[in-house]
């Protein structure tokens, strides 16, 4: 392995899909030089790693610049000569260095990035792809995961007209290069939908490329997306919701579509919506602390219904294990960046899936046109990819990855 072991690295400032700055690494070994970016989110919850900005005025303080010195000058000095295929003790030397709880002293965006890149490295040394490397150091299965497209956005990734954020189609129908074309001419048909009806500005798109026509009601956008789906003749098409809870909850409230929720409330608005709609899963149903309203809502749908933490589990072990024991949710939202390490990742998706949990591998919205988690979402065998809609470069970027991973794992 001598040869392969780390020449260099080093951070520096870029732009994310949002246009506001994230860090890209570049990591050298004899086999070449290795490039991860990394993404950030809007909705973000309390309980990820967090990333460092500089504040002050630039970028409205949004600059990364001092997560590039620790990278250049506190990481990279401790990594240069290490073998990128110790993922696992480079991860571990990189958390001690950071030496708190949530990455916060050199900045969980720094910390990724390196972690990415020497992920990459990791492969490269091997000679082998990126989801295949992945799947040898987790010892998983690789699997083409299902892809789940966002075709609405609402709350803080839309206009604000509708207060559920997302909702997302999965055509469960061939193989991923078809359900990619299904979901997309269907996407393409709820264009045409929304255009004949509220007109053209009604198809301009958020943050994450869904749609964001003028509807207040989250019915009434499961009933657009009903007749898009019908008009292509799609009859195993299920939908999925990402209600993003903590995002309208208030001193023990949920203020949701005008009307002022208790948990009880919301949860029977959701029990009737999976009366009424194809749906399977609906993420983040209640506000990340509300471990009550989690446990009620997974006690009464949770038999056919994926019940997917996102912020209220932040890709993080311990609550992750904690949920597991209090019957807190059914499934794993599983974000790199809330974790910090690809190995705290891998960690954290073994165990949901050790539990039957399902998983989905998702993206920020912020992106980049990084498509490692293609690769993540395949070499783990995770099962199901959440990369936006099928518009916007960043979004596209990790679909077309997966198809490119479909032929390659024809050929080997
Ligand atoms: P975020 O969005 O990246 O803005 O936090 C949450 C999500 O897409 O699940």
């Amino acid at each position: 392995m001598i040869g392969h072991n780390i020449k260099s690295i080093r951070g520096r400032e870029i732009l994310d899909s949002k246009g506001y700055p994230t860090i890209e690494v570049e990591l050298s070994t004899e086999a070449g030089v290795f490039v991860a970016s990394v993404p950030s989110g809007t909705s973000t919850g309390k309980y990820e790693a967090k990333e460092l900005r500089d504040g002050g005025d630039k970028y409205f303080g949004r600059g990364v610049q001092k997560a590039v010195q620790n990278i250049d000058q506190i990481i990279a000095p401790k990594l240069v000569g290490k073998n990128p295929q110790e993922q696992q003790e480079i991860d571990n030397l990189m958390i001690e260095l950071d030496g708190t709880i949530d990455k916060s002293q050199l900045g969980a965006n720094a910390i990724l990035g390196v972690s990415v890149a020497v992920l990459k490295a990791g492969a490269g040394a091997e000679n082998v792809p990126l989801w295949q490397w992945i799947a040898q150091i987790a010892k998983t299965k690789p699997v083409l995961p299902f892809p789940c497209l966002l075709y609405v956005e609402g709350g803080m990734h839309g206009r604000g007209d509708v207060d559920t954020q997302e909702f997302m189609v999965v055509i469960e129908d061939g193989s991923f290069k078809e359900q990619l074309r299904l979901g997309t001419e269907t996407y393409h048909t709820l264009r045409e939908i929304l255009n004949k009806k509220f007109g053209k500005a009604s198809t301009n798109v958020g943050l994450e490329g869904g749609f964001t026509p003028p509807v207040q009601e989250t019915e009434d956008v499961l009933d657009l997306i009903m007749e898009a789906l019908k008009k292509t003749g799609q009859k195993k098409a299920k939908i999925i919701i990402d209600a993003a809870a903590s995002t309208f909850f208030r001193n023990g409230r949920y203020y949701f579509e005008g009307e002022d929720f208790n948990q009880q409330g919301l949860s029977d608005f959701y029990t009737k919506l999976c009366q009424k709609y194809p749906i399977i899963g609906i993420e983040d149903p209640f506000a990340e602390d509300d471990w009550v309203g989690f446990r009620g809502i997974t006690q009464v749908l949770g038999q056919n219904i994926n019940i997917i933490g996102d912020d209220v589990l932040a890709t993080n072990l311990q609550r992750i294990e904690e949920a597991q024991k209090k019957g807190v949710c059914n499934a794993l939202i599983l974000k790199p960046n809330q974790a910090g390490t690809v190995s705290e990742t891998i960690k954290a998706a073994k165990l949901a899936l050790e539990h039957n949990w399902d998983v989905f591998v998702k993206h920020r919205s912020g992106e980049t046109c990084d498509t490692f988690l293609a690769d993540l979402a395949v070499g783990l065998g995770t099962g199901f990819l959440m990369a936006g809609a099928p518009n916007r470069g960043e979004r596209v970027a990790k679909y077309n990855r997966v198809l490119r991973i479909e032929q390659e794992m024809q050929n080997i």
